[in-house]
Order: structure tokens, then sequence, then C-alpha cells
């Protein structure tokens, strides 16, 4: 039996381990909590009577009122004792932030958490992990104004690593890329990635997972799980601590064992799991497959407003296996009809450094609606005074082509300003063209994968 609703909406939380003290964890996380969670918080400290306002209780036993879940942030000694009670409480989900178990060779502390979800129909997310983070369930131990949150969005995150997961969400905030759900599993002594896997299979607002792997338990059912998951939603994957050195790491950060980088490579194939070689990608091709159609067919056209920009995105595009057709006769004429002489209507399509937004409009529309083109990968520097906001929206508008359209746009403050709001728009936006090339490919390769399935149901 799985408690996700638990984890995922609980109506009571209890955070045991409250601080008094700014600055401790314990106070951080209850202070997000409570101005993220609508539901009862009930602050637990045998030291306090009241904290930030809410009533502090000694034990979760003092609690009258039932309590859905426990997020523990006390000394990993005193964690298993504080299990014990919230068992007799009836709580079914613990999330447990503190560290100081298999990670430090504490691995008998952490069996005995084991023993406990086997014996008594318990889940633990953790421990040694920084929890959940939804728009309303915040248990994030940064506080906001070190670390932004996201807006919401089709991206459910799980992560091995607190400080890699914890890292991207503030880059995704920055960018205005979208978050559904993150979890971080710690050393994942009850709920892992498999669990979670199976569990945002059925999410609605989960479009595509992502995942920071440092190690996989059961690499079987791993595999079945992801392969079952892969036919309904993306999934990328990231796998740390290939070398030698880097997983001997991997037993100092969450005590298990990492395995060799081809296994997991070639376990990725298997599951249809797209792989993110860098920390990088993992970003990159989640936003675009969260957001964007599946490319078709492996033929795209790049528009763009600076010729070497688009030379670049040509060798890119040749590099990740995709084309560049010719655009039929009658797009060509249609573009020659309002392009200057300059411009070219070759594939690259370059509409120059003199582009303006209805320029872009018209083009975009020409080469969306042109049979031999299946994406688009649209460069625009919008440096260029005759660019004016509104070739956000006209972006934007070229969803209803319904095919995959990734941006790049290059730039400082005031380019990520409209970058940020192209993002919010489901447009993702790559800083260089072979970002923006690599993620339409990934479009591709999902495609494919959903493909296969297709064919080996007819069969
Ligand atoms: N039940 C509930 N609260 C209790 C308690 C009990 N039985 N006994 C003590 N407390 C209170 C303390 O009084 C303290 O509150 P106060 O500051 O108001 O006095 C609070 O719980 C925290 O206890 P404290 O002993 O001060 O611990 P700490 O805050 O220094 O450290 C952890 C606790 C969990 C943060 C620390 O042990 C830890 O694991 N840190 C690493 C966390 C981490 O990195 N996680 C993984 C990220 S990837």
């Amino acid at each position: 039996m799985l408690f996700f609703d638990k984890f995922f909406n609980p109506k009571s939380v209890a955070i045991v381990g409250a601080s008094r003290t700014p600055g401790k964890l314990g106070y951080t996380i209850l202070e997000n909590i409570k101005y993220s969670f609508k539901g009862n918080k009930y602050p637990i400290n045998p030291n306090a009577e009241e904290i930030l306002g809410l009533k502090a209780y000694p034990s979760l036993l003092d609690v009258e009122e039932p309590i859905d879940q426990a997020i523990i942030v006390v000394p990993a000694e005193m964690v298993k004792n504080v299990i014990e009670e919230g068992i007799k409480k009836k709580i079914k989900a613990f999330t447990i932030i503190s560290s100081g178990f298999s990670e430090i060779g504490e691995k008998e502390r952490e069996l005995e958490l084991k023993k406990l979800c086997d014996s008594k129909k318990i889940n633990i997310i953790g421990p040694n992990c920084i929890g959940i983070y939804k728009k309303d369930l915040d248990m994030l131990f940064f506080p906001k104004k070190r670390l932004k949150r996201p807006p919401e969005g089709f991206i459910s995150f799980i992560t091995q690593s607190g400080a890699f997961g914890s890292i991207l969400l503030d880059i995704m905030a920055n960018e205005g890329v979208g978050v559904s759900k993150f979890i971080s599993i710690g050393n994942k002594v009850d709920v892992d990635e498999i669990s979670l896997i199976s569990y945002l299979e059925r999410d609605l607002s989960t479009r595509c997972i992502a995942v920071y792997l440092e190690s996989v338990k059961d690499g079987q059912e791993f595999i079945k799980v992801a392969k079952r998951v892969t036919k309904i939603k993306p999934i990328v994957a990231f796998k740390a601590g290939k070398t030698q050195k880097g997983s001997e790491a991997v037993a100092s950060h969450t005590g298990s064992l990492a395995g060799p980088a081809q296994i997991y490579s070639s376990a990725f194939k298997q599951a249809g799991i797209i792989e993110a070689k860098t920390s990088d990608e993992i970003f990159d091709f989640s936003k675009a497959l969260a957001n964007q159609p599946v490319l078709k067919e492996n033929k795209i056209a790049i528009v763009t407003d600076g010729g070497g920009f688009g030379i670049v995105a040509a060798d890119a595009t040749i590099d990740c296996g995709l084309e560049l057709p010719s655009l039929t006769d009658v797009t060509i004429k249609v573009l020659k009809s309002f392009l200057p002489s300059y411009a070219s209507v070759k594939n690259p399509i370059d509409i120059t450094g003199d582009a303006t937004v209805e320029r872009y409009q018209k083009t975009m529309e020409a080469v969306l609606k042109d049979k031999n083109i299946f994406g688009v990968v649209c460069i625009a520097l919008m440096q260029l005074p005759t660019l004016d906001d509104t070739i956000v929206d006209v972006l934007e508008d070229c969803k209803v082509f319904g095919k995959p359209l990734t941006v790049c746009s290059a730039g400082s403050d005031f380019i990520q300003e409209r970058n940020r709001k192209l993002e919010m728009y489901g447009i993702p936006v790559y800083p260089t063209p072979e970002r923006a090339v690599k993620a339409m490919s990934v479009l591709y390769e999902y495609g494919k994968i959903l493909k296969r399935e297709e064919i080996v149901k007819k069969k």
C-alpha cells in the first residue's frame, strides 16, 4: 500500500523539530509550510509553546486532530522514536530531512527505518533529503529570498541529490520554467524513483518526468515500470557517478552503489527513457518534452535573424541526425512576396538583421504550414531595434500549427525578461543554437519511442 496522497495532498502536516531559531532548517521549513500549505500545520517541539505564531506541541501524540504527514527535522538519533510515536498516532506518511544514516555508514539506523516501513504499513521519503516542493506544499529548507520558487508547470522532478535538485529549481524559477512536483528522495529507504514514477504516471499535472539518479536498487523493476510509463509520458534521466571516482562519491553521498555507465545507458534505452548526458540536458530536454508536441519526422526548418547563428544551428541539426529539407515552391513564393531581396529563403531561412515582428510572424506562418517541415527552430536575437515585445506573442501564436517549436534567444537582462515570458507560454528557450536544436532532436526521439510502441501494439 502506498500513501502517496498523504505525501502530495495532505490535509494536515506536522513538522517535528520545527525550530524557534531563525537560520535553523526546522525554522525555515516551518516558515515555508506556513505560507504555502493551506491545511492544518502542527509544529512539534518539546521546548516551545509557539513558533511563528503557530501553537507548538511537545510530541506528535499531543496533537488531538489527525495528521496526514510528518516532516522530520530532528537529529538522526531521534528519528526512530519520532516515527514510532507517529505510528501510534496513525500517521502513514513520513518525510525525513535528517542526515546521519547509511551515507555516513550508519546502516543499522537506516535498516531500523526500513523494518518499520515493512512491518507497520507506513511510507517514508528520505532520509537525508529535502522532501517535497509543490506550489501548495513547500517544505524546502531554503528561504525564498535565497532560492526562488518556479511557477506551476508540467515537469515533475525526482532527485537523489537535494542540492542538484534545489539548484535546478532556482534556475527554473529564474527562467520561468514551470514545475508540477519536486521530490528529493535522498537515501530512499522506502519510496524510490520506481514507486514515484508509477505514481506520476497517473498524475494529470505531470507531462514529463525528470530523474536525477545515482543508483537504482532494482534494475529489472525500474525498466519494467519505465517501459510502461514512457508509452504515456516522457521520462528524462540523468545518471551521475559514471566514473570510478564519481561512483565512490555516490557511496558517501546517499550510501548506495553506483553501476557502470553503459549498463544505465542501455537500461534507459530499453525502457524508452531519454538519457540526459549532462546536467544541462536534463533541464533542456524536460522543458521541451513537457511543453511541445513530438517531432513526427526528422525534417525541420531554421528561421533566423542572424546568419551566423543560422549556420551554427544548421551544423547542429545535421550532427543530431535531423534534416533541413527545401521548402515547397509555394512557401518560397509566399516568403519572396514579403521578404527583402537580401533575405535567404533557403533552409536556414535568414530574415536578416532588420527583421520586424511582422516579418517573423509571416515567415513562421508560411514555414509551419509547409508540408515538408515538421518542426521549427527559431532563432530570435531580440536585441534588434526593429523587434518589439510582441515578438513573444507571435511565437506563442505558432502553437496553433501543432508542430514543435524551440527557440534560441541569447543575451542579458533585457533578453531574459522576454525569454521568461516565452517559457511561461510553454515555449522552450535556449541560449545557444546547439541546445535549441538538440532539444528539437529529443522531441523526435520521443516521437520514435511512441511510434515503436504503436508498431508493437499493431503486431
Ligand atoms: N521533538 C521535536 N523537536 C525537538 C525534539 C523532539 N523530541 N527535541 C528537540 N527538538 C527541537 C529542538 O529544541 C530544536 O528547536 P529549537 O531550535 O527551537 O531549540 C529543533 O528540534 C531542532 O533540533 P536541534 O537539536 O537544534 O537540531 P538542528 O536543527 O541543529 O539539526 C537537523 C537537525 C535535522 C537539521 C540535522 O541533524 C541534520 O540532519 N542536518 C542535515 C540535513 C540535510 O542536509 N539533509 C539532506 C539534504 S540533501
